[in-house]
C-alpha cells in the first residue's frame, strides 16, 4: 500500500536525499532541505512510501493561497505506475485544505513526462522563463493550476 505523509523532522531527510540524487543532476543539499524543515509554516515535504520504503516525494512553499512547487520526484523503480499521479493528487487535496489553492511550478520544456502529469492533474501553461535551467541550459515552462481568487 502506499502511503503519504508530511515529513515532520531531518530524521528522514536520508530518504529524500537519496531520491533526490536518483533523479537530478543537481539535487539539494541536506543544509537546503535543513533550512527548508526550519521553516515550517512556508515548507512543506511530502514522501510517498511503499512499505516503508520512500518511492517519490514533492516539496513546496506556501505562499498566502499559493502554493509554489519547488521538487516533485518518483524513484525510477516505480515510474509510470500512477506513484506520481497519486502524490500529486495527495499534495493538491493538501493544497486546497490548507487554504492555498493555486498551484503554480517551473519545469524544464523538454520534460515532456513532468509536462503531461501536470497538464492531466489541471495545469496549464502560463508563460516560459528564457534559459531558467543549468546543465544544460534550457528554458522553464511556467504552470498553473488556479482554483481561487486571482
Ligand atoms: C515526472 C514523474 C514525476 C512522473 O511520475 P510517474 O509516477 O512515472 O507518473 P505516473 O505513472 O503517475 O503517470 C501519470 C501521467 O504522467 C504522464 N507521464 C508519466 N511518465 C510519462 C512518460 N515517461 N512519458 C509521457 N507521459 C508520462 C502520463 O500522462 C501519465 O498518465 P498515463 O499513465 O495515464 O499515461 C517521473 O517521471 C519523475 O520522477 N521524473 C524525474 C523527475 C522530474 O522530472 N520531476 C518533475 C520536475 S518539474
Amino acid at each position: 500500500m502506499i502511503t503519504f505523509a508530511r515529513l515532520a523532522s531531518a530524521a528522514d531527510l536520508d530518504d529524500v536525499l537519496a531520491l533526490d540524487a536518483m533523479c537530478f543532476h543537481r539535487p539539494w543539499t541536506r543544509a537546503d532541505y535543513e533550512r527548508e524543515l526550519a521553516d515550517a509554516s512556508r515548507c512543506f515535504i511530502y514522501l510517498a512510501r511503499h512499505d516503508g520504503a520512500a518511492i517519490g516525494y514533492c516539496g513546496f512553499w506556501r505562499i498566502f493561497d499559493e502554493i509554489h512547487l519547488n521538487n516533485f520526484a518518483v524513484h525510477p523503480a516505480w515510474r509510470r505506475q500512477g506513484v506520481g499521479r497519486a502524490l500529486l493528487t495527495h499534495v493538491l487535496a493538501v493544497a486546497d485544505d490548507i487554504g492555498a489553492p493555486n498551484v503554480t511550478l517551473e519545469v524544464r520544456a523538454s520534460n515532456t513526462a513532468a509536462i503531461a502529469l501536470y497538464e492531466n492533474a489541471g495545469f496549464t501553461p502560463a508563460g516560459r522563463r528564457r534559459d531558467y535551467y543549468t546543465h544544460p541550459v534550457e528554458d522553464a515552462l511556467i504552470l498553473w493550476r488556479r482554483r481561487g481568487p486571482a
